[in-house]
């Protein structure tokens, strides 16, 4: 069989790395197209030469715009690609530009899409991506869920065809590479951290970025809390705060911006971080993976399951939640449930493609 994947963004890489390996290991030709949605080393090529993924076939070298701008540039380019190579399936991750435009440009040639992480909601429609997510949904005819509520969420929306629980193959992904990141990764000793000692922060959703008011509620709130807090800094977050003038007070803190660390680096900073504050969907489910408490920086989450017995709790910007959990609240006294399946959702997933 042959496959055509669509990757673009810093997520899609990870997910993808599982993925390709269950499609070489069944004996399917896989086509690996790269928008180029991101292109710093940091945010792209540092995942192909850690993670064993090839070399993609083609990258579109699209980069950054606005949504119209990018996404058509996108569709326009992943058409011309698919009617030279008519793979038998197109396969694409998540919500992102990248994914609603391999989609898109697939559906209208007729060329099965699978989706995977499907079903995912935060009815939030603030968020480009819940706009990418359901249209994408309903243009796929493999619709691979991660968890029994995104199953729900489809049903809701009245699709029953090709809705497939399969578990998230991030966790495939954390399974895949964790052992190896504790041998190979010296970040905590680059850094001079202690393990469990310090916070872990992420920050990227346009909506805490893209205004000063909530760029620097977030950064002044974590500045508060003196305690060590790492934020390793997504590009576009950098951009922002030299764009608005944040950060330059010059007041001690102890909030340290780092460059984008790589999968491996992240795995182990994860792992051994006392909490971990974030406002990203994967690093959300890698806290409830490695049962690290995590704060989620969102007014909402699409990761329901990551709620229970408060291993997740959401804070949105309120400083004073984010203090108050820092500070006071206690680790859960119950381990989290395995609601994302058991590692095993790329071989899942193929078994699946191969099988129509
Ligand atoms: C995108 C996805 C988001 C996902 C995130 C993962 C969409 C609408 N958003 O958000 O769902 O969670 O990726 O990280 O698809 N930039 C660089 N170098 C890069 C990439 C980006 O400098 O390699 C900067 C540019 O200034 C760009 C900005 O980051 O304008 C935003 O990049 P973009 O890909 O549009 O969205 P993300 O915020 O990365
Ligand atoms: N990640 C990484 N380095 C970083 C930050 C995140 O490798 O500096 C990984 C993280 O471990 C997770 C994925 O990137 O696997 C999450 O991507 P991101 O937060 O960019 O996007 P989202 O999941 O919100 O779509």
């Amino acid at each position: 069989m042959r496959v055509l994947t669509v990757v673009g963004a810093r997520p899609q890489f990870i997910k993808a790395a599982p993925l390709s390996l269950a499609l070489r290991q069944a004996g399917h030709q896989e086509f690996l197209l790269h928008t180029g949605q991101h292109y710093d080393y940091g945010m792209s090529q540092v995942f192909f030469d850690e993670l064993g993924l090839p070399e993609a076939n083609i990258n579109l070298d699209v980069r950054s715009g606005d949504h119209g701008q990018q996404t058509g540039q996108m569709l326009i380019q992943i058409e011309t690609v698919l009617q030279a190579q008519k793979p038998d399936c197109v396969i694409v991750f998540g919500d992102t530009n990248s994914t609603l435009a391999g989609a898109l440009a697939a559906v209208k040639l007729h060329i099965p899409v699978a989706h995977i992480e499907s079903g995912l909601r935060s009815f939030n429609r603030q968020m480009p991506e819940e706009h990418n997510r359901i249209l994408t949904d309903h243009c796929a005819d493999l619709l691979f869920c991660p968890t029994q509520t995104a199953v729900e969420n489809l049903h809701r929306e009245g699709l029953a065809d090709g809705i497939h629980l399969v578990g998230d193959p991030m966790l495939d992904a954390v399974l895949m590479f964790s052992k190896v990141a504790q041998k190979k990764s010296q970040i905590i000793e680059t850094l001079g951290l202690q393990k469990g000692n310090y916070l872990l922060a992420t920050i990227h959703r346009a909506y805490n970025t893209d205004t000063p008011q909530a760029l620097s509620a977030l950064l002044s709130a974590l500045q508060a809390l003196n305690e060590t807090v790492i934020l390793p800094i997504h590009p576009r977050t950098r951009k922002k705060i030299a764009d608005f003038g944040l950060l330059d007070t010059g007041k001690p803190s102890k909030l340290r911006l780092i460059d984008p660390l790589s999968y491996l680096d992240m795995l182990v900073m994860e792992q051994n971080s006392r909490m971990i504050l974030t406002d990203s969907g994967g690093v959300q489910k890698e806290a409830y993976f490695f049962a690290v408490p995590c704060l989620t920086l969102r007014p909402e989450t699409e990761w329901l399951e990551t709620l229970e017995n408060g291993w997740n709790t959401i804070v949105g910007l309120n400083a004073e939640k984010i203090h108050h959990h820092i500070r006071y609240a206690t680790r859960p006294n119950q381990s989290p449930r395995p609601a994302f399946g058991n590692g095993q959702s790329a071989q899942e997933i193929v078994k699946i493609i191969s099988s129509k």
